[in-house]
Parts: C-alpha cells; structure tokens; sequence
C-alpha cells in the first residue's frame, strides 16, 4: 500500500474548517487554499534530496546545501490551479505542466482534455496537486499518464480525500505517496466527499 500521511497540524486543521463552511466566498476560499497548501507542501517536501553548496556570508565561506532535484508541479486543472501559487512561493525553481481532467458526470470515468506535458521526462520528482481525491479515477489517470511520460517518483498533493479514493489510488500505484488534510467519511450516490466541501473547482472560481 501507499504511504499516505495526513496532516495533524492545529493551524491546517482550523483552516480546513473555514474552508469547507458552505457560507466561505471564493474569494476567501481560495486564500484558504492557498494558505493549507504551504503547510501541506512543507511537510510533503521533507525528504527532499539535498545537495552541497559553497557560498560566502559577508563574513566567510560557508558549506551550505541547495535542493538537489529538478520538481515538477502538475496540478489538475481546473482546481489544482489554486495550489500552484503557494508551491512556487516556497519552490521557486519548481516547473508547472498543467494536465486538463474533468469528471464525466454520468460515468464519472476521467475524461482527459489537455496535457502541457514536455517530450522528456528531465524531472526527479512530479507533485500532481489537486485538492478533491474522490473515486480517485482523475488521480490515478493523472499518475498513469506521468508513468507513461517516464516519470520515476510521483507524489500526490490533495485536501480532502474519500477512503474509497485512497484506496483506489494506493492500490493502482503503491509507489505513490499521497499527502493530504483530511480523510473523510465517504462518497455519496454522487461520488461527492462527504462532509467535503463541495465542488472545488465551482468554489474557488465562483461557478456554482
Ligand atoms: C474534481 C477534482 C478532481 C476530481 C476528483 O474535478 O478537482 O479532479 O473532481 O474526483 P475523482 O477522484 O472522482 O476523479 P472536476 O471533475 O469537478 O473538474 P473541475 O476541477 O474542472 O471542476
Ligand atoms: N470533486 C469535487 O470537487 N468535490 C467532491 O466532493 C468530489 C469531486
């Protein structure tokens, strides 16, 4: 099975509870999103390869250490968007190849209709984010496409998942690590997490 860790800090669970409250506008919404990412991506990033670097302070060399692999960020469009930003804030160096998948809402199967990838897989670690992991057929399309790619180490970035998704994706790709805020009780007739939160994507770009 995937490592799966889900974050126990007080400060992403007190905003998790802002975030999901039905009377939260997008606007605050997506500053929520925004904010849980940068925990969420702090503790996912912990096993980070480092690398050693000379520099000088104004007073003397130093034997630093820089970040030794090359990320790549690879949010689901529509709502990964909203957890680009916080990442580039912390990882500057990171590039962003968007992949478009929406839900069918009948089959509720992927449907796959854009897809920035570059033709070389020159990358050591790809963070798919994408805040809602439900069937987890979107996650898993989503990893099968980055393998298919070539890529080595995937981990997955999310907010809320359902036991059904995790199960799904850990199942399909062992390898996967997956980092979220919550777990939550199931999905309903819909396929929608609940307690959740809703529709990601309608909620932060107000199309409900
Ligand atoms: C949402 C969400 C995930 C997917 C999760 O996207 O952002 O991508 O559903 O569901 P799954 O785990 O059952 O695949 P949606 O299909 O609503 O597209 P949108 O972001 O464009 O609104
Ligand atoms: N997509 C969402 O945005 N929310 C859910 O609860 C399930 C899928």
């Amino acid at each position: 099975m995937a490592q799966v860790y889900v974050s126990s800090h007080p400060l992403v669970q007190h905003k998790l509870t802002l975030l999901r409250r039905k009377e939260t506008e997008p606007k605050k919404f997506r500053e929520l999103v925004r904010e849980i990412t940068q925990f969420l991506i702090y503790e996912a990033t912990a096993d980070l390869r480092l690398v050693d670097k000379q520099i000088e302070t104004p007073l003397a060399p130093y034997a630093g250490k820089e970040i030794g692999e090359r990320i790549g960020l690879v949010p689901i469009l529509r709502a990964g968007l909203g957890m680009v930003e916080p990442v580039l804030e912390m990882i500057p160096t990171v590039r962003v190849w968007h992949l478009g998948l929406y839900r069918d809402t009948r089959t509720l199967e992927p449907v796959s209709y854009y897809n920035k990838l570059p033709p070389q897989a020159d990358v050591d670690l790809c963070l798919i984010l994408d805040p809602m992991l439900a069937t987890a057929g979107s996650a898993v399309a989503a990893v099968d496409i980055l393998k298919r790619w070539g890529a080595q180490r995937i981990k997955f970035l999310g907010l809320i998942a359902a036991p059904e998704g995790v199960q799904r994706l850990s199942q399909a790709h062992p390898d996967v690590s997956i980092h979220l805020a919550a777990i939550d009780s199931h999905l309903n007739d819909h396929a929608y997490i609940v307690p959740g939160l809703g529709d990601a994507g309608d909620r932060q770009f107000g199309t409900a």
